[in-house]
């Protein structure tokens, strides 16, 4: 995404949903000038300490400060918000680039078994009626035209993911908000057995595990700036 977006020397990229700040990292050890926010106080609080010379905030994407900037970047953020064109719009309105990843669907990201472990727990998944996820191709095209967006490439990324051991994956997996607040329900050993059960094809030969699994990532250009 830095690459396609040319990040370098002196861009100043705002960066929508930085989470605890791993991809405002990368931007500034380019030498970025980075902006980042996120509704969510705690993970502003350390995407500030990953990034000390940058500059975060506690907002919503459509409240983030007017810039101006080169790049506006929202990684992972899509599939998390109820209103993606708004998001992709209020991008469009900060800088002359706008680039956004999301998940690739279901079936091109192993790591789709920690939901089906969750699921007995969680009830019924995803609706099978109304649009399709933001993770369908033709569907985040369709999000960033309404958004007044010219989408100038979308590529695929296939990215595997090693995990040492059993625990370096699942620290993280329960340390996050959702398997953490299963694990008080389904008790904490009953809900790891689930995980390594549906991980065991992931397994490899050192007791380590590798995940594949596909981003799709999208930039574009409003449309006034073409
Ligand atoms: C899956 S995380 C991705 C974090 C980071 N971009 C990364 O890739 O590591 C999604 C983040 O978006 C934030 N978020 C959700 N809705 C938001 C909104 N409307 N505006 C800004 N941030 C939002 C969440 O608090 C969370 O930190």
């Amino acid at each position: 995404m830095l690459d396609a977006t040319a990040v370098g020397p002196g861009t100043r990229v705002l960066d929508l949903g930085c989470g605890a700040g791993l991809f405002a990292r990368a931007a500034a050890d380019r030498g970025a000038l980075v902006t980042g926010i996120d509704t969510d106080p705690a993970a502003v609080r350390l995407a500030a300490g990953e990034v000390p010379e940058g500059t975060f905030l506690v907002t919503g994407a459509a409240a983030a400060p007017p810039g101006p900037f080169d790049v506006v970047a929202a990684v992972q953020l899509l599939m998390h918000v109820a209103d993606p064109v708004a998001v992709l719009r209020a991008a469009a309105r900060r800088g002359p680039v706008v680039a956004a990843t999301v998940w690739g669907r279901d079936d091109e990201c192993d790591l789709r078994v920690v939901g089906e472990a969750l699921a007995p727990w969680l009830g019924a998944a995803r609706p099978s009626s109304g649009p399709p996820p933001v993770t369908e191709p033709d569907r985040l095209r369709t999000l960033a035209g309404w958004a007044g967006l010219v989408v100038e490439r979308l590529d695929e990324v296939v990215c595997p993911f090693w995990y040492a051991d059993e625990d370096e994956l699942l620290g993280p997996l329960f340390d996050s908000a959702l398997v953490s607040a299963v694990a008080r329900r389904a008790g904490p050993v009953g809900l790891r057995a689930a995980l390594l059960e549906h991980l065991r094809p992931f397994r490899t030969a050192t007791g380590g595990y590798r995940l594949q699994n596909v981003f799709r990532v999208l930039v574009a250009r409003p449309e006034a700036s073409e």
